[in-house]
């Protein structure tokens, strides 16, 4: 199964992250010095109370375990350095925390899970000469009847194994080593995405802890506005604490791995587009991680499909497209979801990557070129050390996006009742002497096949945090009136913008 990994080169679409935002601090609409002090200064009082009133969460640069936690990250771009790092075991930890980064006025980061980010951009998830606030510690939860409670420590790995004695599962991520958090703010695709919506379309509840250092709960009956805001809201309220999340009944499912070479591309893009738009009303619950690869030393590409779907169909029924075609290697399964879990696992620090993405309409023609057109265009960048570029498609059906339509609930994101494709480049390398040019070089390919897509009326605003660039503008994307009303919702609940200013990475909502 490693080798699937590397042939999805991470397509980890699976969204996890956040980015850097280095222009929040301007243009301020209420009256505050957050943010305004020396870094060092903000981040050495915050060290120096923390180390005094939690000595066993504390870790300094010179503890043993520092570099451990400072560098648990998926993308070697994470790596920084910061001053110190508070790992609370419970919210009430969390809460003091945060009341301390105020009054010390220091900049922090919050990291969730070990290894994933929660968006895939550098200063998300971790800060140089900051406080990282590591939240890997808080591991408990509790299996209800039809709902699961979980800390923000646990990947989804650990939310399946929880459930799997149930036979239920949680709509959550696509590898093993996605954290809850990070993919349940941002949104989050599953492997039940056409029936189930995304993953913040399940959360009952969120505890939070707000700017101020209160910790309170958003659900439907209480705070429904920053309910509705965290379905999408990622980082810009504050951190969230326990999550509880609905469960569903899924003692089997059925899955696929199919691989294709070159030749397939044209019948592997229409199979893509089928998948987009063949839903009913009443699907059964699938979903896919679709990537293709392109080898730098063979000069080939291949493309991978890994499909699931709830019970025992074998092969699943609703892949049927993709198995019709020939294929290099073709292997189904009737499993459980932790079985299948357990082989996608993603290894730390085994890269630098960069992920960019647009959406679009579904056109298996246009999806054919922009692939060849990838292919080309990797040639500019062949000579990179360990180059390892993806092209990913993320699958939005019209049947996720009727879910928040018709719950009672929305969410941020509002999308049409109609199918995307979220198509994706994700790009590995190894040094990060690359990292300027990797980067130029996706941004232009990006936005060049966007603008091609804009001229064939294929291309949809809408930006998905988890596949983002760092100079993506994500709330852009949005409907304005639902932007302003997350502002509106922000000022309410961190009127001093303590996730705004003093927590700056990530993709904030800006003014
Ligand atoms: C398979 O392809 C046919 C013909 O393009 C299409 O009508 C059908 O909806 C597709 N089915 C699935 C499950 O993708
Ligand atoms: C590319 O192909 C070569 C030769 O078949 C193989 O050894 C290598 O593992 C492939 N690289 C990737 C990233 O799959
Ligand atoms: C690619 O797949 C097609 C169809 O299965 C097959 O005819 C062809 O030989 C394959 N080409 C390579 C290079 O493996
Ligand atoms: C297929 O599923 C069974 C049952 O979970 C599991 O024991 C087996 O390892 C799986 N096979 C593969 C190739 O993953
Ligand atoms: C903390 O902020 C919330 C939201 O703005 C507010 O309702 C609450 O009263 C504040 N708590 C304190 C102790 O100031």
């Amino acid at each position: 199964m490693t080798s699937f990994l590397r042939l999805l080169g991470l397509a980890c679409a699976l969204g996890t992250g956040s980015a850097l935002n280095p222009g929040a601090s301007t243009g301020t609409s209420t009256a505050t010095t957050l943010g305004s002090s020396d870094l060092t200064v903000g981040a050495s009082c915050a060290c120096k109370k923390l180390s005094t009133s939690y000595p066993k969460q504390y870790i300094s640069p010179t503890s043993p375990n520092y570099n451990e936690q400072a560098t648990h990250y998926w993308d070697a771009r994470a790596d920084l350095s910061p001053a110190c790092i508070f790992m609370p075991t419970d919210a009430d930890q969390v809460a003091a925390a945060v009341k301390v980064f105020v009054q010390c006025d220091a900049q922090f980061a919050v990291r969730g899970v070990d290894l994933t980010p929660i968006v895939q951009i550098p200063g998300s998830n971790n800060i140089d000469g900051g406080v990282l606030l590591a939240l890997n510690e808080m591991t408990k939860y509790k299996v209800n009847k039809d709902t699961i409670e979980v800390q923000p420590g646990m990947t989804w790995y650990d939310v399946y194994s929880a459930l799997d004695p149930y036979g239920r599962t949680a709509i959550g991520g696509r590898l093993k080593t996605i954290g809850v958090p990070g993919l349940t703010l941002i949104g989050g695709v599953s492997y039940y995405i056409n029936k189930h919506g995304f993953a913040m379309d399940n959360v009952a509840s969120y505890d939070i802890v707000l700017g101020n250092g209160t910790l309170t709960t958003a659900s439907a009956t209480a705070n429904p506005d920053l309910f509705w805001a965290l379905k999408g809201g990622a980082s810009n309220y504050g951190i969230v604490t326990k999550f509880t999340l609905k469960t569903y009944a899924m003692p089997h499912i059925s899955t696929t791995v199919q691989i294709f070479n070159e030749t397939s591309t044209p019948a592997f893009s229409q199979a893509i587009c089928d998948w987009a738009v063949g839903n009913s009303d009443s699907p059964v619950a699938a979903g896919s991680v679709i990537t293709m690869t392109y080898n730098t030393t063979t000069k080939q590409m291949s493309s991978s499909l890994l499909g699931v779907q709830a019970g025992i169909s074998n092969p699943p029924s609703e892949f049927r497209n993709f198995t019709a075609i020939p294929g290099v290697m073709k292997t189904h399964n009737v499993t459980t979801g932790k079985q299948w879990a357990s082989n996608l696992d993603t290894p730390m620090n085994m890269f630098r990557v960069m992920f960019s993405h647009h959406t679009m309409i579904p056109d298996a023609d246009v999806f054919t070129t922009m692939i060849e057109t990838w292919k080309k265009a990797v040639k500019d960048i062949a000579d990179v050390k360990g180059l390892n570029p993806t092209f990913v498609a993320n699958i939005s059906p019209a049947s996720a996006a009727r879910v928040s339509k018709t719950n009672g609930i929305g969410n941020v994101w509002d999308l049409e009742d109609e199918a995307l494709i979220w198509w994706q480049l994700s790009t590995g390398w190894e040094l990060a002497q690359d990292d300027l040019r990797v980067q130029s070089w996706a941004r232009q390919l990006t936005e060049h096949l966007h603008e091609l897509n804009k001229h064939n009326g294929l291309a949809r605003d809408f930006v998905y945090m988890g596949d983002a660039g760092e100079w993506q503008d994500i709330f852009a994307g949005l409907k304005p009136a639902n932007v302003q009303r997350m502002k509106e919702i922000r000022d309410v609940y961190d009127p001093k913008g303590t996730f705004s200013r003093l927590n700056w990475g990530g993709f904030k909502l800006g003014y």
